[in-house]
């Protein structure tokens, strides 16, 4: 497995993460069990990056992964990232957040907190939460400080709040039907030494082979209404499937793997964060790493998926 720096810290993770959204009634693991053995196929194939937060499933992915890591004792070596939601920002709510991720996650501290998507409503001063993060850092609740869902200007001005700590990562929608990270997020990303990790990087499974026009997701989960799938949309991503698995034909690999090879080949800052529903996803998930496609291939991809302009104005 490959590994990147995250940020400007001595912690290396996976180049290819694992996100745990799945475990909630969202994504529909719900049952102990299976995530359990999700995170262990997981581990033994060298992953060491779990992505998870305090909205997935009201704390479920949380208390499945802690739980899962503690029984097969390996909490040190791996590193939990979590997130507290953009509600939860005033100075007193993220002590109690944080003490609640701790408690879910049954851990005695965080590796990565991350603010889950910018306060919206509710007009918390941005210096308030950050510097409250920085605190649980000197306090030993949290290792390292990351957003997740912020433009730049507001990056800048919350890394600006920050006076001991560094900021380490952003994490971002980024997929081949859906790159507008790349025009401004990235590059600023870049330029300061920022981890990316890439959210929904399989396009939410449009981009696996698996779904087509006429075979969509059964529509019982999170991407019920989704713009991804939607006749308007789905069509285009799937003529972008179609060379997926063209180019992985060449090389052996999926459209999943040749999807998240791309991601990793567009910057060597970006660490992709897929879900999986089953270990044998995970096996599939981590073949995207420690390969590279020719410069020609990757060039095609670039191409054809610059082709692809989804519209959320679908009602
Ligand atoms: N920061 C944020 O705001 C934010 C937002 C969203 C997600 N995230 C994080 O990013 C992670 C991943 O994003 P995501 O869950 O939205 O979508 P994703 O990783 O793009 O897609 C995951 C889904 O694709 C399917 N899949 C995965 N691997 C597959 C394989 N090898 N073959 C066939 N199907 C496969 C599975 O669903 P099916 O089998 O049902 O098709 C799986 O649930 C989440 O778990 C979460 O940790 C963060």
């Amino acid at each position: 497995m490959e590994f990147r720096y995250l940020g400007n810290s001595d912690t290396k993770v996976s180049a290819v993460g694992l996100g745990t959204w799945q475990f909630s009634e969202s994504w529909g693991v719900t049952d102990y069990r299976t995530a359990k053995s999700i995170v262990g196929r997981a581990v033994e194939l060298g992953i060491n990056l779990f992505d998870t937060a305090a909205v997935y499933g009201r704390g479920m992915s949380e208390r499945f992964l802690g739980e899962a890591l503690r029984e097969l004792g390996i909490r040190e070596e791996v590193v939990i990232a979590t997130k507290i939601p953009g509600e939860f920002l005033s100075r007193h709510d993220v002590f109690k957040a944080t003490r609640r991720c701790l408690e879910r996650l049954g851990t005695g501290y965080i590796d990565l907190m991350q603010v889950h998507w910018p306060p919206c409503w509710d007009n918390f001063p941005t210096c308030e939460y950050m510097r409250s993060l920085e605190e649980l850092v000197h306090l030993g609740a949290i290792r390292m400080i990351g957003l997740s869902d912020f433009p730049p200007e507001l990056i800048e001005s919350a890394w600006s709040c920050l006076s001991t700590e560094d900021l380490v990562s952003v994490q971002v929608k980024y997929n081949l039907v859906e790159r507008d990270a790349e025009k401004e997020i990235i590059p600023y990303a870049e330029a300061n030494g920022l981890s990316v990790l890439a959210w929904s990087p399989l396009a939410k499974g449009a981009l696996t082979g698996k779904y087509t026009p006429e075979n969509l997701p059964s529509f019982s989960d999170v991407r019920e209404g989704s713009a991804l799938f939607h006749p308007e949309n789905f069509p285009k991503v799937y003529e972008l499937v179609k060379v997926l698995k063209e180019v992985g034909a060449k090389y052996g690999k999926s459209p999943s793997q040749v999807a998240l090879n791309w991601l990793l080949m567009a910057s060597d800052r970006v660490i992709v964060i897929p879900g999986a529903k089953s270990p044998s996803q995970v096996e599939e998930n981590v073949g995207a790493a420690d390969w590279r496609m020719s410069l020609e291939d990757w060039m095609r991809l670039e191409e054809e998926s610059g082709k692809v302009r989804i519209t959320r104005v679908i009602w």
